[in-house]
């Protein structure tokens, strides 16, 4: 089947669904197509599934040496992954190579298996290319964790084909005052099995988290997950609606305390120029609780990237995420100094064709401006031509 038939394919099958905010729930519409892909990811040695995988990823995947990069001690293949929150439970994590990322981001887990908020709780707002979510970190726990991935006999950590992060959050049973410990539960448990991991303190979703990102908070943190003997790198992941002075501090902190690197940005609780959109519920955005995720990210995200940038002096991985949904947007956020990229709401939207054209699209930016390397375009804050 040529490529356009397999675009038209996915837009006759799942653009009219996603162009409606309306009709099939939007968790449901994503369960369902992990169902498939947890299948295919248990079963990727078979030799149906294995030929079907390989026509499929001819598609996505890209094989350009100029793109590749060592980050955290892995090779990534391409600067592009998954965004934390789609596969929260890992059960893809031997397929998302065959979608073309270089690296994904599974969960986020906590130490405890929780059910997460009251559905419905993930609303598309297709015309704003958005989503509003309020899960609330539903998945199936630490343990369970492991033995999803253990089952997809994958290869150890730094032989992958495609990198894979850990993303860790807090258990809402446990107190704030004992996070520390609940994340080095989960972290001791799965290190092993970790490219690097994320101390995921930005979710909006579970209460005061995000006073995690406070300066004596974020401090015992780090601490607490550095001390672990098989600790692998350690990214901390920021919200969007910090202060600018707050970014500077937390980038301050973790660099002090050896963080490895760091992720922005997470959803938003800002509405932006959206607070009176109505979505499903009837109710407008304002008066609905969650973050906000999607386009309306795009400029936050990349003004966060540039202030970490100035702040970190290219000394630190940073990993640009929010609103990146075009080849474009995705060559300023390394412009403005991401090493890695990572989408999600813009690949709901815009299909399995995001990554190659996102791809495609760097490796075009990278010839007009001379540079061999993706690392060259880091920072340089070089303009899309
Ligand atoms: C439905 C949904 C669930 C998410 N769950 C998580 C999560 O569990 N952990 C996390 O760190 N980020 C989570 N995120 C945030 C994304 O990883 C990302 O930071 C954010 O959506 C901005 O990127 P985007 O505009 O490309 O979607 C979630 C996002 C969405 C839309």
């Amino acid at each position: 089947m040529s490529k356009h038939k397999k675009n038209d394919l996915y837009n006759l099958l799942l653009g009219q669904l996603l162009s409606q905010d309306e009709g099939i729930d939007a968790e449901l519409l994503s369960n369902s197509a992990l169902t498939a892909i947890k299948f295919a990811s248990l079963n990727r040695n078979f030799p149906i599934i294995s030929n079907i995988l390989s026509t499929a990823s001819s598609d996505f995947q890209r094989n350009n040496t100029r793109l590749n990069q060592t980050i955290f001690g892995s090779q990534f293949k391409n600067p592009l992954g998954l965004a934390a929150g789609f596969d929260k439970n890992g059960v893809g994590a031997g397929l998302w190579s065959y979608f073309g990322f270089g690296f994904a981001e599974l969960g986020t887990i906590t130490w405890h298996a929780q059910k997460g908020n009251t559905k419905p709780r993930l609303f598309r707002i297709a015309k704003e290319k958005a989503a509003l979510n309020r899960m609330g970190f539903n998945n199936e726990g630490a343990k369970k964790f492991s033995k999803t991935i253990e089952k997809q006999k994958l290869p150890p950590p730094r032989h992958r084909p495609c990198v894979l992060g850990i993303n860790l959050g807090k258990s809402k049973i446990t107190p704030l005052d004992e996070a520390h410990k609940d994340y080095a539960l989960s972290l001791r448990l799965l290190a092993h099995l970790s490219d690097y991991a994320v101390i995921n303190v930005s979710s909006p979703n579970t209460p005061g988290l995000r006073s995690l990102q406070e300066t004596k908070q974020i401090k015992k943190l780090i601490r607490t997950l550095k001390d672990l003997s098989n600790c692998p790198p350690l990214l901390v992941k920021i919200a969007p609606d910090l202060s600018n002075e707050e970014i500077d501090e937390i980038a301050r902190v973790s660099i002090e305390n050896g963080i490895d690197g760091i992720i922005a940005i997470n959803t938003s609780l800002n509405r932006f120029n959206l607070k009176n959109l109505k979505i499903q519920t009837g109710n407008t955005l304002e008066q609905e609780n969650g973050g906000l995720s999607g386009l309306p990210l795009q400029e936050r995200g990349l003004e966060v990237m540039r202030r970490l940038r100035s702040n970190t002096k290219n000394d630190l991985p940073l990993i640009g995420v929010g609103g990146i949904c075009s080849a474009r947007s995705a060559w300023e956020r390394i412009a403005a100094g991401a090493s890695l990229i990572q989408i999600y709401t813009g690949w709901i939207f815009e299909g399995p064709s995001l990554v190659p054209n996102i791809l495609d699209g760097l490796t075009l930016q990278m010839e007009k401006h001379g540079f061999r390397n993706i690392k060259e375009a880091v920072g340089s804050e070089e303009p899309w031509k």
